[in-house]
């Protein structure tokens, strides 16, 4: 291959090595032909045309930079091509950066010995500007001097490189191993020289085991071998600096570095030692001796626990890597000379047979720039010698002291992107992350996104993940993470995993990966997997380390009120680190009923300083970062205030929950609501409430299918808010439209600098709209809120009271659970709080979308949803009536009332696709919400078939059954409901007429308060053995689905009935029956429509009171 110096690449050539690396890096994340690969090559085509060049993105570069490791015939540590940290410093463009870059990238490979692989690519060859160059040929070196005598004294391979950097007026010590300054070019091309600092440079003392007199001698060695005069050639573009580095074989020093004639040549030296006759080459001394140097240079790397790998297992390993390219590439490019090492005939690559050739990406051999540099054209007018050398003495000085204020300006300029994902179902996690995104922007480059949107395609490429997930439905992941979980486990499977593993639901997906890595490295404080295998040079790097150069930790948001306790959370750190990732923090479980907050902001902080380790970021004292011990965010006082705004500044309510859920939200109308059971005035009361979008223009038609939830956006009672307003001061304007601003601090190069921004969680309104339909006043305030809130007492003893309640957790969870506080009544409690109003906005949550079941059917109905609503009223123990807050909305939402709403679906609680397959509904109490979908659905499939007429259905534009296929009879379908007593019996008629049409066929209602009845719940009904032995033959012999909606005690309930049927009437042992069921859930045919704990909130509260009252004990 003819290879062009300086030449610029003509645009045609540049065109036909961009689309050949373009179409091969899409193909790499398996998007080949996808619009995003069409639409990236016309955007680099053009870019081409315009200007013989194009802009790589980040993720291309890390591709082609670690596809020219693997492509690297001279290479024998190819084997670990996919674990390589690139840092694209495309954007450096001066001496200085190239410098400070390359001093970041010594300090994160150098490790503290424990080497690891990168490459730090500055900008490509460019027209109109000189190449980016290092000199240096490997970023640490010895200088050579060439003494009066005219001997040399250092490493002779480095005398020109000396003679240069004295020419730009370096003076070294004139020891035997003077390290050498660094010297860089940029796009000005004027060469400048820095020494390195000396943390940044790990040296070895060698030692032999045996010969002292050899230790004796003092030499020394550098740990880190860092090439720094290729180029890399990838994609048409030329980058031609990119010090790149690993860590060496034991012989490379041994025997090259300190045997060879014209470097030190200590062979002489070390044979005198032995004793050996260095008159004869026939007492073999040279070998003999060489071997004990390479013996010493092993000896000394180990005993300093520093990474380096002996030649013979890097030759295995290279055969090893050498075999798997074949397998998968048909061919690995070697030069048998520089991959054989020195006296390698006994190592099996001396015999094995190779090809060399070089193949694209690459990295390349260019000129030693110092031949070409004009020395003289950079001397100041007429100054003497003397005075240059002084002057850049000086410059040199200066630029040391400001070494280390530059190396933060650096970091804030150069961040290591943190990509934070979240997975959330009411908005928890997304209000953690955006809070840990702010811990992350101290040092790190953070991106806040949800799993729903991102290209899981392309995570090989990131350098931090940062995963902050809840569990939802029965151990589930949240809706927007189903996508990105799916991904995962595709991947999973890719990587030799059976399909059937990933078919499990999260926790025993979690279960099952921990059995396999091994239980000791999910956890321990910083555990390193398998995968993190810079420790071991020798070892490969699978294939299946698809993650290999990612770090990541997760946080998972769950509640230990439910069995699969954190389940989702845990599925994507064992799945993430079985994918190869490097866990920098161990998984983290924040419980919702206990300390969620206190746990996540341990976790942030734990991780950032993880990440700042494993990234080599070192903060200035004043950048430190202080997460108190409770507040990780929240502006201070004097960084926040009111400004006001012009009305027709305010929101469109709708518009604006549409952008920040990320979902079409819809502002429907109440046409009808009406108490179905119950009353409003007394007791509990369920609502059917309908809500239309008739009147609607919208932009796409709403669809749904039995099984899908609706999505609420409540707000809170008019008098709360009056109230809640009442007690802040000043107590603002409520017409006064308002924007909230917080000061925030921007890095600029110039320095940290203030600036008000507008806070983007809140849009302007009035301060009664923030309050009524933005802000959670309703939710009992949390530990971190009241540390926040007790700098507002004014009265000792309330913020004694506050400072106790903060920060004891037993004390504070009893007073959550005897109270259940809202906002008002802890501002009742705590009345001498001076509270500003902005402070009390911007420190409270959001309030959270409530999930309600629908309860009609869109064939039936086509422009409205029916829910059924059980109203949330319960007393507290301190005797205060308390309302839950979505459900009281919608009970006293009058007609006409605007209601905003989004529809939510939920594959895993549809019915099946073939409606001839039997089904079991088990919907006690509002359970039966979904269940009435369900039979309205199914008997407007009867009314078509009795018609056959499918194409009714398909003009509406529904999914309707294939009548051909699956004959036009619909599969058994057996409701179980349950009630207090059989005035609360829900849509009972209704029940009555879909019976006796054949849509459904109910089972006995259970009554649990009925007084002429015997107490029984929804299991007690499916226990009776003419049921019990139904419900077997139809699960077990039919193919048959169960669907249980409802409160979560009464679905593990069910779950257990449904275990003990299975036992009893498929005569199996208890496991058996539980793994029978298990498999049910693990195949689609056991689902799960969870409301919460709602109903059985009484029973858990009392749980966690006593609990608390333990920790409580246990503090004292
Ligand atoms: C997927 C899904 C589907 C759902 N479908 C339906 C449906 O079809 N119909 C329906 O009615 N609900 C349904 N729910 C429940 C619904 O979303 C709400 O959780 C419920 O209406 C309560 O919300 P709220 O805003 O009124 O109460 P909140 O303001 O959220 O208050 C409820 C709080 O009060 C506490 N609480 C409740 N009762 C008591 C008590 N007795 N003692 C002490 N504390 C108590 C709870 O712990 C809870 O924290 C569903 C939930 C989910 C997740
Ligand atoms: C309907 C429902 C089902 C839930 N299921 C689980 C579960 O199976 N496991 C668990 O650990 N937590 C479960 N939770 C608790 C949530 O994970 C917890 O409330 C979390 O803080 C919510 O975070 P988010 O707002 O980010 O979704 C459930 C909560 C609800 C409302």
């Amino acid at each position: 291959m003819v290879r062009q110096q300086m030449l610029i690449r003509p645009g045609d050539a540049v065109l036909d090595d961009a689309k050949k690396f373009i179409d091969e890096f899409y193909a790499s994340i398996e998007k080949f032909g996808s619009a995003e690969h069409l639409n990236r090559w016309s955007e680099i085509k053009t870019q081409i045309e315009e200007s013989d060049g194009y802009i790589m993105k980040t993720e291309e570069l890390k591709y082609g930079a670690t596809v020219a490791w693997r492509n690297a015939p001279r290479c024998p540590g190819r084997i670990q091509w996919k674990k390589l940290q690139v840092f694209d410093s495309r954007h450096v463009g001066t001496a200085q950066g190239m410098f400070e870059a390359m001093c970041t990238h010594l300090q994160y490979a150098t490790n503290g010995g424990i080497l690891r692989s990168a490459i730090t690519v500055f900008p490509p060859r460019q027209k109109g500007r000189c190449d980016f160059r290092v000199w240096n040929s490997t970023m640490i070196g010895y200088a050579c001097y060439k003494q009066p005598d005219g001997t040399l004294l250092g490493d002779p391979f480095n005398l020109e490189l000396t003679q240069a950097a004295q020419k730009l007026g370096w003076a070294g010590k004139g020891t035997r191993q003077d390290i050498l300054p660094l010297i860089v070019q940029a796009g000005d091309g004027e060469a400048h020289f820095f020494d390195i600092p000396e943390d940044l440079v790990l040296q070895v003392p060698l030692r032999h085991p045996k010969y002292e007199k050899f230790t004796d001698l003092g030499y020394k060695w550098f740990a880190l071998p860092g090439v720094s005069c290729l180029k890399l050639d990838c994609g048409g573009l030329e980058f031609s600096a990119i010090p790149f580095s690993g860590w060496y074989s034991d012989s490379e020093i041994g025997s090259r570095d300190l045997g060879d004639k014209h470097r030190f040549n200590l062979a002489p030296v070390m044979a005198g030692i032995m004793g050996l006759n260095t008159e004869t080459n026939e007492s073999n001394w040279r070998d003999l001796a060489v071997s004990e140097l390479v013996v010493a240079v092993a000896h000394s790397f180990r005993e300093a626990k520093i990474t380096i790998v002996d030649h013979q297992t890097a030759c295995e390993t290279f055969i090893e890597h050498f075999k798997s390219e074949h397998e998968e590439r048909g061919g690995c490019p070697t030069d048998w000379v520089w991959v054989n090492p020195p006296g390698s005939f006994t190592t099996p690559v001396y015999h094995q047979e190779v090809l060399f050739y070089w193949i694209k990406p690459l990295y390349d051999y260019q000129d030693q720039p110092w031949k070409t540099y004009n020395f003289g054209k950079h001397f100041r007018g007429t100054l003497e010698k003397r005075e240059i050398d002084y002057l850049k003495r000086f410059r040199h000085m200066a630029r040391a002291a400001l070494f280390a204020q530059r190396m933060f300006m650096k970091a804030y300029a150069n961040r290591t992107k943190a990509m934070i994902l979240y997975a959330t179902e009411t908005g928890k996690s997304l209000g953690f992350a955006k809070q840990l995104a702010h811990v992350f922007s101290k040092a790190f480059k953070p991106e806040v996104m949800c799993m729903k949107d991102y290209d899981v395609a392309k995570m090989e490429f990131q350098d931090l993940i940062l995963v902050v997930a809840s569990t939802f439905g029965s151990g589930d992941p949240p809706d927007n993470g189903e996508k990105f979980y799916k991904s995962l486990k595709k991947r999973f499977v890719e990587q030799g995993n059976t399909p059937n593993i990933a078919s499990d639901k999260p926790a025993r997906l979690a279960a099952r990966i921990q059995a396999q890595e091994g239980e000791r490295n999910m956890r321990g404080p910083l555990v390193k997997l398998p995968s993190q295998r810079f420790e071991d040079p020798a070892q490969i790097v699978k294939s299946s380390d698809w993650l290999i150069n990612v770090r990541f930790s997760c946080f998972a948001l769950g509640s230990t009120v439910y069995k699969d306790y954190c389940a989702f959370g845990k599925a994507l750190d064992a799945l993430l680190g079985s994918l190869g990732a490097e866990r920098i923090h161990r998984l983290e479980c924040g419980d919702e009923m206990s300390g969620q907050e206190k746990t996540f902001k341990k976790w942030a902080n734990d991780t950032f300083q993880a990440a700042c380790e494993a990234f080599h970021i070192k903060l200035p004292t004043k950048a430190v970062v202080t997460i108190g011990t409770e507040s990780v965010q929240e502006p201070v006082q004097s960084n926040m205030k009111l400004v006001s705004a012009d009305a027709s500044e305010g929101p469109h309510f709708t518009e604006y929950f549409s952008k920040s859920l990320g979902r079409e939200v819809l502002p429907l109308k109440v046409t009808y609501n009406e108490v179905i059971a119950g009353s409003r005035e007394a007791g509990p009361c369920t609502v059917q409430i309908r809500l239309s979008w008739q009147d609607l223009c919208l932009n796409n038609p709403v669809s749904f299918e039995p099984g899908d939830h609706l999505g609420i956006l409540s707000e809170n009672a008019d008098e709360m808010v009056s109230k809640v307003i009442q007690k802040l001061n000043p107590i603002p304007s409520l017409e006064q439209t308002h924007r909230l601003m917080i000061q925030k601090e921007m890095l600029t190069i110039a320095g940290p600098r203030k600036e008000w921004v507008c806070y983007e969680n809140l849009p302007p309104a009035t301060v009664f709209d923030w309050f009524k339909k933005f802000l959670d006043i309703t939710t009992p305030p949390t530990q971190s809120l009241l540390y926040d809130l007790a700098t507002y007492a004014t009265d000792p003893k309330e913020k004694e009271g506050l400072d106790m309640l903060s920060q004891d957790v037993g004390r504070y969870e009893q007073w959550k659970h005897s109270k259940w506080p809202t906002v008002l009544s802890f501002l009742e409690e705590f009345s001498l709080l001076s509270i500003p109003a902005e402070a009390l906005i911007i420190k409270l949550p959001l309030m959270k979308p409530r999930f309600y079941s629908i309860s009609s059917c869109l064939l039936s109905s086509p422009t409205c949803v029916d829910l059924t609503v059980g109203a949330v009223k319960f007393i507290t123990e301190d005797g205060s009536s308390r309302n839950g807050l979505c459900s009281m909305y919608l009970n006293q939402a009058t007609i006409g009332t605007t209601v905003n709403a989004f529809f939510r679906s939920e594959p895993r609680f549809h019915l099946p696709e073939n409606p001839t397959v039997p089904i079991i509904m088990v919907g006690p109490g509002t359970g039966i919400a979904p269940f009435r979908s369900f039979w309205m659905h199914r008997a407007e499939l009867m009314k078509v078939f009795s018609k056959g007429a499918r194409k009714q259905l398909l003009c509406l534009g529904h999914c309707a059954p294939d009548i051909h296929k699956f004959g036009q009879h619909l599969g058994a379908a057996i409701f179980y409901g349950g009630y207090r007593t059989q005035e609360l019996d829900l849509y009972r008629e209704e029940k009555w007429k879909y019976h006796n049409m054949g849509a459904i066929e109910l089972a006995a209602t259970a009554y649990s308060r009925e007084v002429v009845i015997e107490r029984e719940f929804v299991q007690h009904k499916m226990m009776i053995d003419a049921n019990a032995r139904r419900i077997y033959e139809l699960l077990d012999s039919h193919g048959g689905h169960i669907y249980v909606c409802g409160d979560f005690y009464m679905a593990n309930d069910v779950k257990s009935v449904v275990v003990s049927i299975f036992q009893e009437y498929g005569n199996i042992n208890a496991d058996e029956a539980a793994s029978a069921v298990e498999n049910l859930i693990n195949s689609g045919r056991y689902h799960e429509d969870i409301f919460g704990i709602t109903v059985g909130a009484r029973k858990t509260h009392l749980e966690y009171k006593r609990k608390a009252r333990l920790m409580k004990d246990n503090a004292v």
